[in-house]
């Protein structure tokens, strides 16, 4: 009905009008919504979801802090889940289409232009595979008490800083003037970006990890980049499909792994050349995929503030980044 949308629009502009507001690296209007950073259309789509989205049990919820590995973790869960769904490795939907496509964003795809979209047509591939960045406390009950799954990626921030960087430089919006790595840095530091603060959207997934560790699994970036194999396998459990003896024989995880690796996917036609549906290119998500590249950037005064930072935040909550 057109007149409770008007309503709603209307709350809504009263909700941005009277929250915190400040620009994100790129140029772009944030609001600051109960304790996090979110650009208003990205915020209208997550309130969306909050009231609409009806899981299945069987579902998959990848959540991410931006730029730590959401691109890769896409592509990992989608090809454990669904690897009994095509034919042959020469079939791969890997090698057609993005892992965004395949896996889409709750408040940048799905729920971005809908305040109600049709989730049963849109995803093709069983079990639906669904991905956010939203901190902890904003996943709607419905997946808090459902029996879906979430797997949740991090990263150690200098590096994530250092990717943030990068991409929002890539798509700056026209006319904003680019804050220096200085400006940019300041802000990240106060937890000013899309979904920022950092340690606390960690902090929240990693505190309901600890309290229920069969529902959330709990990854970080470099320990991925270390042992691939291991986190493929045990991604498999945790999803409820392990690998059987004759797939082990047969390479399946290393073939995942191999698939899904950044020399691999940033190869794919689609993945250079493609665009997602917000205008960003695909080839903006592969960028060097390293660890510790944070040091050919910062400055030590920079680092140290940050490792400050990342000890008085993290204190003793058993969590190294
Ligand atoms: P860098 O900017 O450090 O290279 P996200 O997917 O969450 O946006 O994160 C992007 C980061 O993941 C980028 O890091 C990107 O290069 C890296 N990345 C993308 N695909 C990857 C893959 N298949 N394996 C490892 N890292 C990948």
């Amino acid at each position: 009905p057109d007149d409770l949308e008007e309503s709603w629009d209307d709350e809504f502009q009263k909700l941005l009008q009277t929250s915190p507001k400040d620009r994100s690296l790129a140029g772009l209007d944030l609001y600051f919504y109960q304790g996090f950073w979110f650009k208003s259309r990205v915020l209208k789509a997550v309130i969306s979801f909050q009231e609409h989205l009806r899981p299945f049990d069987s579902d998959v919820i990848i959540a991410t802090v931006p730029k730590c590995g959401t691109t890769w973790l896409k592509a990992l869960t989608f090809s454990v889940l669904c690897r009994n769904q095509f034919a042959s490795d020469e079939n791969h939907p890997l090698l057609t289409f993005g892992p965004h496509q395949l896996v889409r964003f709750l408040e940048y795809d799905l729920y971005y232009n809908n305040p109600s979209p049709d989730l049963e047509n849109d995803c093709v591939y069983r079990p639906r595979i669904f991905s956010t960045h939203v901190p902890y406390s904003f996943l709607p009950t419905s997946i808090k008490d459902s029996g879906c799954k979430i797997v949740f990626a991090c990263r150690n921030p200098m590096d994530m800083f250092i990717s943030l960087w990068f991409f929002q430089n890539n798509i700056i919006v026209e006319n904003a003037v680019p804050l220096s790595l200085d400006e940019a840095f300041d802000k990240f530091c106060h937890g000013i970006y899309e979904f920022g603060p950092f340690f606390d959207q960690v902090l929240g997934y990693w505190k309901a990890c600890q309290e229920n560790p069969d529902k959330i699994l709990f990854l970080q970036y470099e320990d991925l980049k270390e042992d691939i194999n291991s986190h493929i396998r045990n991604l498999a459990v945790f999803l409820g499909v392990p690998f059987t003896e004759e797939e082990e024989e047969q390479g399946v995880v290393e073939e995942i792994a191999k698939i899904c690796s950044f020399e691999s996917l940033k190869e794919v036609e689609m993945n250079k050349k493609g665009m997602h549906a917000s205008g960003i290119p695909n080839s903006v998500f592969f960028r060097k995929a390293k660890v510790g590249d944070w040091s050919n950037y910062l400055t030590p005064s920079m680092v140290e503030r940050l490792e400050k930072l990342i000890q008085e935040k993290l204190g003793d909550s058993g969590l190294t980044l």
